[in-house]
């Protein structure tokens, strides 16, 4: 039997987690959990959210199913360390960013698909006066890496990084600025990283059926990086010449989102332009609600919602989030094990439910989220689940 490692991490990632792992038991998939330590806790308690017993297991297990975490800013953190371990040096990391890097889970995948039926679904105006709700399916491939988020930035860039930058002609506009006034962040994107993204998101368009990928970047502002990307994806394309390749820039991109997301098969990006054009995608299915994603590598692969702890919400007995952003994200680890049948089982059951709207978390019927939601008839993250495994 397969063992999958649980990490449900802070928040409302618990309870989104619990009610997932019992749909895949009730959906007919056998496997083993085991619970890994992550998250805000294991930082009060042991200076360190992603404790090295969990790193283990997932090194063992190799797929993880992941909850969320809540992250705070550096002095909230360094407060609600354990007294015994406060100015031991300690210092803050989010675990999810550092599981992407620690096991280098590049790829990172959120399919972003309309249910219809789904009251949050974008419609647009027509021609003739009336509305038309267009079916989004689009699958963003975010590489997860590199990019404007590795981190390789500084406030007061130190003298021998001044001094390189300053070996480009264009740090002329720059040359009275002092460095304790400068802050840089940097945007590096490598060759094989940038193959593996892209080469990522042809497969999977070939083997689900999409007939464009769209490579999402600027290259005629950021002409290196993004020149280096699109150059990639023309040579790799080459291989697919079933499927089209287009060229959009980030910004245009954004506006195209309320005019044809329709048209979008799927998407590659840098990392940065990935988590902004996955968060307008999803925007237009449903929201947080509803987004699900994949952080994949080589080796190991970690699947989770794209929304975070919640924690307004995470004190609310029973809770009132919407659990299927979670289930869409175990479906996807469904998929990526090979068991597709059962995930295509549980997707369909979603479906039925969201469609046939008995049964809506409160996010599904635009109210505010609080304890007084089970009044104006939205269920609770049990009940739905509960609607869903009535479907399987
Ligand atoms: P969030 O995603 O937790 O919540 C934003 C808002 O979206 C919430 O107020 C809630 O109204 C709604 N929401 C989120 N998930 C929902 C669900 N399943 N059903 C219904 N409504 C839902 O993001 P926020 O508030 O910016 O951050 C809260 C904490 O989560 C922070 O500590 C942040 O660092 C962390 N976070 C963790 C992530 C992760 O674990 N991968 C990702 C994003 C944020
Ligand atoms: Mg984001």
């Amino acid at each position: 039997m397969r063992t999958i490692v649980a990490l449900p991490g802070d928040g409302i990632g618990k309870v989104v987690l619990a009610e997932s792992i019992r749909l895949l038991e009730k959906a007919g998939f056998e496997a083993n959990y085991v619970w890994g330590d992550i998250g805000w806790d294991y930082w009060c308690q042991e200076g360190n959210a992603l404790p090295q017993r969990t790193i283990d297991l997932i090194k063992e297990h190799k797929i993880a199913l992941f909850g969320a975490i809540t992250s705070k800013p550096k002095d909230a953190a360094e407060k609600e360390l354990a007294p015994e371990l406060k100015g031991k040096g300690y210092v803050y990391f989010s675990p999810i960013v550092s599981l992407r890097q620690h096991f280098n889970l590049d790829i990172c995948i959120r399919p972003c698909l309309s249910f219809k039926g789904n009251p949050l679904n974008f419609i647009r105006k027509s021609a003739d006066g009336g509305y038309e709700e267009p079916l989004v399916d689009t699958v963003i491939f975010r590489q997860n890496t590199e990019g404007l988020y590795a981190g390789v930035e500084w406030t007061n860039p130190p003298k021998n990084v001044r001094d390189a930058l300053e070996t480009h002609t264009k740090m002329k506009f720059f040359k009275d600025v002092p460095s304790e006034d400068m802050a840089v962040s940097t945007r590096i994107i490598t060759r094989n990283a940038a193959q593996r993204i892209i080469r990522a998101a042809f497969e999977y368009a070939d083997k689900y059926g999409y007939n464009n990928v769209t490579v999402c970047e600027k290259p005629n502002v950021l002409r290196e990086t993004s020149g280096m990307m699109v150059q990639e994806a023309k040579k790799i394309s080459k291989d697919f010449p079933h499927i089209a390749m287009w060229d959009t820039n980030i910004d245009a991109q954004m506006m195209w989102l309320t005019k044809n997301p329709e048209d979008y098969g799927v998407i590659v990006a840098e990392n940065m332009f990935g988590d902004i054009i996955s968060d307008g995608f999803a925007g237009l299915v449903g929201g947080l609600g509803f987004a699900c994603s994949a952080n994949i590598g080589d080796e190991y692969a970690v699947f989770e919602p794209t929304h975070g702890s919640a924690p307004k919400y995470e004190k609310l007995v029973p809770s009132i989030v919407n659990p299927i952003a979670m289930f869409m994200s175990a479906c996807m680890m469904l998929d990526h094990i090979g068991e597709n049948e059962t995930a295509n089982k549980i997707r369909k059951a979603i479906a039925k439910v969201v469609e046939e709207g008995k049964f809506r978390t409160y996010d599904m019927m635009k109210l505010r989220g609080n304890a007084e939601v089970f009044n104006f008839g939205a269920v609770s993250t049990i009940d739905l689940t509960d609607a869903v495994i009535a479907k399987l």
